[in-house]
Parts: structure tokens; sequence; C-alpha cells
């Protein structure tokens, strides 16, 4: 399963990327925001870090201003996906931008409909949403478990990127269920290194190391 940072923040995305573990960034207009530069900009340089798939997202809402956003997105990366809202008008710009070679990915998922049909539209990703559905009481595993099921069945080649992930049992439950892609914040990615009977281990190896004789 492919790791990816959801961040825009530059200076998280190159200590992720220095843990050798990520292959790709999604970005939204919220985490673009909190750093308050222009999102091409931010983008671009996300780009001279990572080499992998980058989602930014377009904020129009109708299908020629969303193509027009995602023509000028791709425009500054190959590995730019564009992100789309999973509306009517999100779907019709996906069937043009695919036809056109470049990678959407449908974002605001939170039905495994909403899915099949960004699936039929030809979306490059999905992305269920998973910590906001169990936010409102749902079982966003669930619904992965639906996106790859229905998937798998038909054969779409869309890949469900499960998103909106807070906590390592997320990732894991993503992983058996054959999720092709994760994406999750920096303190997520940093909480899957940790077992606490690992810094036990360390710390007694360690202590013991000081006691091995050296050669004279
Ligand atoms: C996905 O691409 C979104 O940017 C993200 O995963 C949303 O996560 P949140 O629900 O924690 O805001």
């Amino acid at each position: 399963m492919k790791i990816f940072i959801d961040s825009g923040d530059i200076t998280e995305i190159k200590e992720a990327q220095s843990m050798g573990v990520i292959d790709g960034v999604t970005t939204n207009p919220s985490l673009l925001a909190k750093g308050g530069r222009p999102t091409r900009q931010v983008i671009a340089e996300i780009c001279e870090v990572v080499d992998g798939p980058i989602s930014a997202e377009v904020v129009g809402v109708e299908k020629d201003a969303i193509l027009r956003e995602g023509r000028e997105l791709a425009r500054i990366h190959r590995n730019v996906v564009v992100k789309v809202p999973l509306i009517d008008e999100g779907l019709k710009a996906v069937r043009i931008l695919a036809a056109e070679g470049i990678k959407t990915n449908v974002t605001l998922c939170f039905s495994a409909a909403q899915a099949l049909l960004a699936a039929k539209a030809g979306a490059t990703y999905i992305s269920p949403f998973v910590g906001r559905v169990d936010d409102a009481a749902g079982d966003g595993m669930d619904l992965v478990l639906q996106v790859v099921t229905i998937y798998r069945s038909y054969g779409f080649p869309t890949q469900v990127l499960t998103a909106s992930v807070r906590h390592p049992v997320h990732v894991v439950q993503a992983a058996m269920i054959g999720s092709h892609a994760a994406t999750m914040p920096l303190k997520v990615i940093k909480q899957l290194t940790k077992h606490p009977l690992t810094d036990v281990g360390l710390a007694q190896f360690l202590a013991d190391a000081k006691k091995i004789p050296e050669l004279v």
C-alpha cells in the first residue's frame, strides 16, 4: 500500500520524505490556508521534494471552472494529480480531464455509490474520508471495504486512496482491506513507527552493550 502525507507544510513533507516511507502527497485548501502562501507556489515546491503523485485541489464547483483550474494545476508538474470534489459538475470534469491524460483524485467521498460513479467517470483515485465518516457515527473502514470490493468485482482501474486517516489502526485496516494507498498527517506516520516494546528492548540492548568489554 502506498503511503502519502496529507499536508501543505514543506517542513513536514521534507521530514516525512527523509524517513524514506512516503510515495506521494495530498493537500487540500484547508491545509494550504494554514501556510498562507499561493497554492501553485507551494505545489511546485512539494513537487521538487517528493517524486510521486501530488494531489492539488480545485476550488471551482462548475465544470468549466474545474477544467480551467485543473489544467493550470496539471501544468505545474507531471506528478500533479488534480483533486476534484465528488459533485455532478466534478464528475463531468473528471471525464474530460481523464480524456486529456490528466490524473484526478476525486475527493470528499462518503458513500460507495459516490465511489462507483467516480470510477465510471474515469477517476485515477477515489478518496473515501474514513475519519469524517467515523466522526458522524458511521464506519469509515466499512466504506473502504465496500469500495475496494466493488472496484475489484468490476476491474475498475481507479485506485482507492483511504483519506481522513486519524490513527495507525485506520492505516493497518486500509492495508488489510487492500486499499491502494492511504494518506495521513505526519503525526500518524510517526505513530506508525512506535511500539513500547521496541523502546524497552532498545534501552536494554544499549545498557547491555556497555557491559561488553572492549578489545585490548
Ligand atoms: C484527503 O485528501 C484530505 O486532504 C484529508 O485526508 C482530509 O482529512 P481530515 O478529515 O482529517 O481533514
